[in-house]
């Protein structure tokens, strides 16, 4: 078994101030940090682009996973790596050439991986399953924070567990609750937002996550 990894994700933090967000949450001692890019078009919410990225980098030594939700993603991927992103997800809704888009993330020495809305099989991926570090599932329509956990998503983890040996991850409505079955499904990254900066404590909900994950790592 491998670690199970804790991503909070920026998206919730309070960005006037996000250095320190970023500190408190390294120090507590998650294992990357989550970074949410939104277009106004394949989302209906705009949120960070690459600048924001590069300052991020600037103050962490965590691992970058950057989750692009924004219409074809291959015209980004150079700027996201160049500013420190080490894995580059994008959503197989959003791009035209799915594998060619791939292959530039790895090209550029990211980590690729894949993302799908709730309301899309599991088929839609299945032909990139080999050349992918990462599926990113989520739990949530992607565009806000702070939304609800939708369980039916939890049967597409179990059934890509079977299909797909690298690094599953689930993103929207995650708390220590959800993890559980989340972890019991295959999961082996969890992506936090409101769950982690939207608490006073983030040492103390951390410590309450990796108590639930210790027993799937
Ligand atoms: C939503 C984003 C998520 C978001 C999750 O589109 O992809 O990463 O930050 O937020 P919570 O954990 O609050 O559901
Ligand atoms: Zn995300």
């Amino acid at each position: 078994m491998r670690k199970v990894m804790i991503a909070p994700s920026l998206l919730s933090a309070d960005f006037g101030r996000l250095a320190e967000e970023i500190r408190e949450v390294e120090a507590a001692g998650c294992d990357a940090l989550h970074i949410d890019v939104m277009d106004g078009l394949f989302v209906p919410n705009i949120t960070i682009g690459p600048l924001v990225v590069r300052a991020v980098r600037k103050v962490t030594k965590l691992p970058l996973d950057v989750h692009l939700m924004i219409q074809d993603p291959i015209r980004y991927v150079r700027d996201f790596h160049k500013a420190g992103a080490d894995w580059i997800t994008i959503h197989v809704e959003a791009e035209k050439d799915v594998r060619k888009c791939l292959h530039e993330i790895k090209k550029q020495g990211a980590k690729a991986g894949i993302s799908l809305r709730p309301g899309t099989a599991l088929e839609a991926i299945e032909p990139y399953l080999p050349d992918l570090d990462l599926v990113l599932v989520m739990s949530v329509e992607p565009g806000f924070g702070g939304q609800s956990f939708m369980p039916d998503q939890v049967t597409k983890i179990r059934e890509l567990r079977t299909k797909f040996s690298k690094r599953i991850s689930v993103d929207g409505g995650i708390d220590p609750q959800t993890a559980v079955r989340v972890l019991e499904a295959g999961a082996d990254i969890l992506v936090a937002g409101s769950a982690i900066f939207g608490k006073p404590d983030r040492a103390k909900v951390l410590r309450e996550f990796r108590e639930v994950t210790r027993k799937y790592s």
